[in-house]
């Protein structure tokens, strides 16, 4: 079974009530979602293997803790999911980064690859998949099955917003992936759209409607 694990934090419902709102600008939504991306990515690592090294303070030596960042992948699902990549990538830094083109063939819903870069040495590597929207699952079930193919140690997906018909898609097809999400909407639209949610994420990230 999935682990779904729901960012309730205040600062994080506050934020992604404000960008939930219509009136919301496209300069503010980014900024919100960039905001959130930072927070969530605290809850998404919280398990982050990390090794002690000797460092020197100004008083005397110790042992201290450290994560080792370039182990971690970002897989971005483009283009949403490049929203989220910022903000995870200012709280760790060192992170390499892949992405993965997809679009919603607007007929069938379904996931049509376009692009596909990853780092080297995949099988060395824990994944988190971005993207802000857990809808039908489809895009998402799509990224993980061609990320498992490289063989990484772990795989987890961030989303903002899911529903329950995303979270058993997901689940049906990869029950081994955890997902980490800032709210569990209604339900989904003829049109694959969560309800109520905040509309096409991609769009109001960029502006393009
Ligand atoms: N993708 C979006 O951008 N919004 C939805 O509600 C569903 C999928």
């Amino acid at each position: 079974m999935n682990d779904v694990h729901l960012i309730d934090h205040p600062l994080v419902q506050h934020k992604l009530t404000l960008m939930r709102n219509k009136e919301a600008s496209t300069n503010s939504f980014r900024r919100l979602l960039n905001e959130l991306a930072m927070l969530m990515a605290y809850e998404v690592t919280r398990d982050m293997a990390m090794q002690e090294i000797e460092i020197e303070t100004p008083l005397e030596k110790m042992k201290a803790k450290v994560i080792d960042g370039k182990k971690l992948v970002f897989v971005s699902i483009l283009r949403a999911g490049a929203g989220i990549l910022d903000g995870m990538l200012s709280v760790v830094p060192g992170a390499r980064v892949g992405h993965i083109g997809l679009y919603r063939d607007p007929k069938t819903l379904t996931a049509v690859e376009y692009y596909f870069k990853m780092p080297h040495n995949m099988q060395d590597r824990d994944v988190i998949v971005v993207d802000p929207m857990l809808a039908t699952g489809n895009s998402a079930i799509a990224a993980v099955e061609r990320v498992k193919e490289l063989g990484p140690k772990s795989i987890k997906l961030v989303c903002l917003l899911t529903c329950p018909e995303g979270i058993a898609a997901l689940h049906k097809a990869h029950p081994d992936v955890p997902i980490y999400t800032a709210a569990i909407d209604r339900e989904l639209n003829d049109h694959g759209y969560i309800l109520p949610g905040l509309g096409d994420a991609g769009d109001r990230i960029f502006g393009t409607k």
